[in-house]
């Protein structure tokens, strides 16, 4: 069965792509790209069309992940397509519930912050990295390669 994810912060241009990318690349080397349909997007609108940020893409290269993804805003319509949407901090988390609310047909997806799934950390949001320094964005691929670990394999159970 393939299991469909949407990863979501605000820009679409760090956070997001970070853990598509990093899901991406964990789920590649257990072979299981068949299983999953992976996607990301942005609550905000600021940088539809635009690669993932050049911090974000290089610091993610340096540990082999690739990320390719070009920014989207979320659509209500995904509320329905996907089975499982994973937000990255309360404020993501908060607005993709109200997008939710306003859905006509049944959502089906089912909504969650991204690091319930993490093992070192008792954070629960992601720290948006765009106005800080470069160690911001090797701390969120930290903590996007527990957090999507942690989902992996529960996703696997599922399977
Ligand atoms: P992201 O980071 O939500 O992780 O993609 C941000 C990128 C850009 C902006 C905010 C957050 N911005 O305000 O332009």
């Amino acid at each position: 069965m393939t299991q469909s994810i949407l990863f979501v912060c605000l820009g679409n241009i760090c956070r997001s792509p970070a853990a598509e990318g990093v899901f991406n690349h964990q789920v590649k080397a257990k072979n299981l790209e068949s299983h999953f349909n992976v996607d990301s997007a942005g609550t905000g609108a600021w940088h539809v069309g635009n690669k993932a940020d050049l911090r974000m893409r290089e610091a993610a290269r340096r540990r082999g992940v690739s990320i390719n993804s070009r920014a989207r805003q979320i659509l209500p319509q995904d509320l329905i397509n996907f089975d499982f949407i994973f937000t990255m901090d309360d404020e993501n988390f908060l607005s993709v519930n109200k997008l939710a609310a306003k859905v006509d047909a049944c959502p089906k997806a089912i909504i969650q912050p991204i690091l319930r799934y993490a093992s070192n950390t008792k954070m629960l949001e992601v720290p948006d990295p765009y106005y800080g320094g470069e160690s911001g964005f090797e701390y969120v691929l930290d903590l996007l390669e527990d957090a999507c670990e942690g989902l992996l394999k529960e996703l696997i159970s599922r399977d």
